[in-house]
């Protein structure tokens, strides 16, 4: 799988804040056997987020988008609604258990709005800014985006195979 991490920030799209949470994901990822082909900070500005997505997604150069930043409830956090503007669908999923993981850590984690979805043949997910709130947001879903993406890229194998695959490694 390759990914491509996208930061939102208007600080670190000017020069004024160093980014710590892109490095922090694509060690992370790579740890996963996930490359990270494209890396980019850019604004917290809704046109500029939408064009980056759409470009992104269209180009096919992955199969995974992950944006960090913006998600919260301050007037420039508009991420999650320029990822509504490209996605074919939602994956509302991804929000709902991204929130109730990260509660367990923060009560802050009620005011990241992150959502999910795939525009075309690619699975594009909002993380919260901080290096700490992506990472423990990511681990919280990860299980299940090895399989969204061969879904999305058209795998027709059985679910219920790929369960018990895992069971069966995990009790070996
Ligand atoms: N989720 C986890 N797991 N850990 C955190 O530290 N921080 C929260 C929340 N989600 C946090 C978290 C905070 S303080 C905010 S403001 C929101 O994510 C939104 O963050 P963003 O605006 O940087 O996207």
């Amino acid at each position: 799988m390759k990914a491509a991490v996208l930061i939102l920030s208007d600080k670190g799209a000017a020069g004024e804040r160093e980014d710590l949470s892109g490095p922090a994901l694509i060690n992370w990822l790579s740890q996963q056997d996930v490359e990270t082909v494209r890396y980019e900070m850019i604004p917290d500005d809704f046109d500029i987020i939408v064009a980056t997505l759409t470009n992104w997604a269209d180009d096919e150069f992955c199969q995974l988008i992950i944006t960090c930043g913006g998600t919260g409830v301050s007037p420039r956090d508009v991420t999650p609604e320029a990822t509504l503007q490209v996605v074919d669908r939602t994956l509302p999923g991804f929000g709902e258990l991204m929130r109730a993981e990260s509660l367990k850590i923060t009560p802050m984690a009620i005011l990241s709005r992150a959502m999910a979805g795939i525009r075309g043949k690619c699975l594009i997910i909002n993380l919260p800014g901080s290096p700490k709130a992506a990472l423990e947001n990511l681990e919280a879903v990860w299980a299940a985006i090895p399989h969204a993406v061969d879904k999305i890229c058209g795998d027709k194998g059985d679910c219920a195979d790929l369960y018990r695959q895992i069971r069966e490694s995990k009790s070996r």
